[in-house]
């Protein structure tokens, strides 16, 4: 019998991280066959192509230019004052919904996944994402005592399938006070899929119809770790207009992190953003992050926040931030296109794909698919339906040659 010294909520959790797992493998195929050998596609952060981490110079300039004691002091629980306004409009940008909101800083979006969770569900509820989905979501449940359900994603065109979503929401509103969503959207991981304008109002229409029955909550979290590379800026955020006098059983969460869209993902910030047509129900959502903020990290990283600050309070470091994310966003959209066109070329299909990091390959086995790919030297990340590629991460010059051995394994079984 295993011996156990912890709590008994915490006996066997154990991360099997198929992400650094991958990561790791690369690391070493590099050191023994050179990198201009391996393909790693495993890590979601972005690369030139040259293989080099990106860092936004325009952040790196501003954050070299803080004084010391902006870096090591403490910051108030909830974040800079200042900051909990900026980042309301870096979030909405010109779409800032019709009804009360409120941010507060969190450690990156899952910082704000983990409030949200901790504070919107009960022990032993079940949460909804779709069937592909980042897997801390169900890390973050079950070290919660929560479980993860999932949803089918797409209908037979390849559209985001609302039936199949309202099933689900209303099976879940039958059995628990709280029904609680995830949504990975726009440029979902691992698909780059965004969910479009008509296919909002279909999870909206189904979000409004569950919130007839008023002894139950609807909590909506929309993550949206990759909104900074979905081309127009504006475009990408008509959705949370539609978060406008929703019932006031509706509480709408935005998980939003720095982590991208500044290049700052040490650094660990971000914000968790409430939505609501309800005064009293905002009042509580601050009240309690601020509570679960001071029981887990205290505060967070104070300088970070700097830099989002003075990058929105500075008309020119703001153009000059927008014009490099939107040199990388063509980037992964030059990267993207050839790996369509190689794909197709092949005839390999590949998930749907709008916009972002990743990109996904569906696979009969994709445990398998992905050990026969180490093997080839190309390093990918097993999902439920198939392999995860991180196209931030792949230089164009090895799109071709990834794609062609992905061919040879995507249709094995052990
Ligand atoms: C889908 C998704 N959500 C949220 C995050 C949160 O990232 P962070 O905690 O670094 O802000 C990530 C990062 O990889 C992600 O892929």
């Amino acid at each position: 019998m295993a011996i156990h010294v912890t709590g008994s909520h915490m006996h066997d959790k154990v991360i099997n991280d198929k992400i650094f797992k991958a990561g790791a493998a690369a690391k070493v195929a590099c050191e023994r066959f050179g990198t201009e050998n391996v393909v790693d596609a495993s890590i979601g952060v972005l690369l030139d192509d040259n293989e080099k981490l990106v860092s936004l110079s325009t952040v790196e300039k501003v954050f070299r230019n803080l004084p010391m004691s902006e870096i090591t002091n403490y910051a108030p629980i909830a974040g800079l004052p200042d900051y909990l306004e900026n980042v309301l409009d870096v979030v909405f940008r010109d779409c800032r919904p019709d009804a009360y909101a409120k941010a507060l800083a969190t450690a990156g979006g899952t910082g704000a996944i983990h409030h949200a969770v901790w504070n919107y569900t009960d022990i032993g509820d079940s949460i909804l994402t779709s069937d592909w989905y980042w897997g801390p979501y169900q890390i973050v449940a079950e070290a919660f005592l929560r479980k993860l359900e999932t949803f089918t994603m797409f209908d037979e065109n390849r559209r985001f399938n609302t039936e199949a979503f309202r099933v689900k929401v209303e099976e879940l509103q039958a059995k628990q006070t709280n029904t609680f969503i995830i949504l990975n959207t726009p440029a979902h991981n691992p698909m780059g899929y965004s969910l479009d304008d008509d296919e909002w109002d279909g999870v909206i229409e189904v979000i409004k119809n569950a919130a007839k029955n008023k002894e139950k909550n609807i909590i909506l979290l929309v993550d949206i770790a990759y909104i900074a590379y979905c081309g127009d800026q504006h475009d990408c955020r008509t959705f949370m207009k539609k978060f406008s006098g929703l019932p006031e059983n509706v509480m709408v969460i935005i998980a939003y992190s720095m982590s991208k869209g500044y290049t700052l993902y040490g650094q660990r910030a971000g914000a968790i953003v409430g939505i609501s047509s309800s005064r009293a129900a905002i009042e509580e959502f601050d009240s309690v992050n601020n509570y679960l903020c001071r029981a887990t990290w205290s505060n967070i990283n104070r300088s970070a926040m700097d830099i989002l600050n003075i990058i929105h309070d500075d008309k020119g470091l703001t153009e000059q931030i927008e014009t490099e994310r939107d040199g990388y966003y063509q980037m992964l959209r030059r990267r993207s296109d050839v790996f369509l066109a190689e794909a197709k070329a092949i005839n390999m299909p590949v998930m749907p794909y709008v916009s972002g990091f990743f990109m996904s390959v569906p696979a009969k086995d994709p445990e398998f698919a992905c050990e026969k790919l180490f093997e080839d030297n190309v390093f990918t990340v097993p999902m439920m339906g198939g392999l995860r590629i991180a196209i931030c991460g792949v230089p164009f010059q090895k799109l071709k040659i990834m794609a062609e051995r992905m061919v040879k394994v995507v249709h094995l079984t052990r």
